[in-house]
């Protein structure tokens, strides 16, 4: 089928057109590259020796998006873009709400127009809010704590209701845990902007030589070793995800929920020890406060997305680990020159 990415030159979405391109489809990518690089599609033609069609086009631009339909013969979307950093989404709700709800809602009405229905959506474990027991279970009531979270839950909302009104509409949510890792090529991998929020590129930037030490929010939890508890997922498994939900949803109308996850909870320190064996020397660190927002523990229940897709996570902590290193070893600056 011809795919269309939006995107697909961010971690997930590129690492998601690499398996999207060997599983045998054709990609389009949209993206506005405000927080990504091109250079990742070079790479990924690279690795598949397929060239995904690139458009640099902001969602908000319904018009734009209109002409990358128009014509192109998409069979379906999985659609990444979005803004997603929780603590920027607290300080700056209406950029938030503004791109990734009308980014969206742009999108959904061009693909309705040309008669695209098949859709699988990056949606979030930061959903299920805080309310919930652990582990998290997709028919569960949801109730982000966050504007990003917020944006989210209601274009979960919007598609829920698209698919009830209309059933033509076939529809994936696909609700990610903690995302880590990179192509075992070391040639693609995650590449934030500015200072990392999360835990694992944050590491990584330490033990590459751009940061002094990782700063571990909080060592007084109630956890095993005190540190918070997350369900880390190997990107390559997660970009399986994707491949496995849309051959689901291509053949059934209807809107589905899938927890990707492992199932399992490591600790922050259980991580850091992990990537100072793929390292091979200590990562400093310091224990500090905890961090305004963040829970305890939270990991997947992962049964339903192995089910009914057939789908479950292959790779490890330590892998995840060899892998993100592998990268940033190879790319101390990311995709920068
Ligand atoms: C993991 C653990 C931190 C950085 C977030 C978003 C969620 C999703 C995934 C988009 C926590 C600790 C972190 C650091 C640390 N993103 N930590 N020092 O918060 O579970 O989820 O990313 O969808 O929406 O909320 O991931 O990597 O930020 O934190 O100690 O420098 O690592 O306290 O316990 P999180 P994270």
């Amino acid at each position: 089928m011809k795919i269309l990415v939006t995107g697909g030159t961010g971690y997930i979405g590129s690492h998601t057109v690499l398996s999207l391109q060997e599983a045998g489809h054709d990609v389009v990518v949209i993206d506005n590259l405000v927080n990504s690089s091109e250079e990742s599609l070079r790479r990924v033609a690279e690795l598949s020796g397929k060239e995904a069609e690139f458009h640099n086009v902001d969602l908000v631009d319904e018009a734009a998006v209109e002409q990358v339909f128009a014509g192109a013969g998409i069979d379906a979307v999985i659609h990444f873009a979005g803004l997603k950093a929780v603590g920027e989404s607290v300080r700056e709700p209406l950029k938030y709400y503004y791109n990734n709800l009308v980014g969206t809602l742009n999108l959904i009405r061009v693909m309705d127009r040309h008669d695209v229905r098949s859709f699988v959506f990056s949606s979030s474990a930061t959903v299920y809010g805080e309310h919930n027991p652990i582990p998290y279970v997709e028919k569960m009531e949801i109730g982000a704590n966050n504007p990003y979270g917020r944006t989210k839950e209601q274009i979960e909302d919007i598609l829920s209701d698209l698919g009830d009104a209309d059933p033509r509409w076939h529809i994936a949510l696909l609700r990610y845990f903690n995302p880590v890792g990179a192509h075992p090529s070391g040639r693609i991998g995650e590449d934030p902007q500015g200072i990392p929020n999360n835990l694992v590129p944050f590491i990584a930037q330490v033990a590459v030589g751009r940061r002094e030490k990782l700063m571990v929010f909080g060592g007084d939890y109630d956890t095993p070793d005190g540190t918070c508890l997350r369900d880390y997922i190997h990107v390559e498994d997660l970009a399986e995800g994707h491949v496995a939900a849309l051959n689901y949803v291509a053949g059934r109308a209807g809107v589905f929920r899938w927890n990707l996850g492992s199932g399992r909870g490591s600790s922050v320190l259980e991580v850091l020890r992990s990537f100072e064996k793929a390292v091979g020397e200590p990562i400093p660190y310091e224990i500090t406060e905890r961090r305004a927002g963040d829970l305890p523990a939270f990991w997947a229940d992962a049964a339903s997305a192995l089910a009914d897709l057939g789908w479950s996570t292959t790779k490890t902590v330590d892998q995840m680990c060899e892998d993100h290193w592998r990268w940033q070893k190879n790319n101390p600056q990311g995709y920068a020159s």
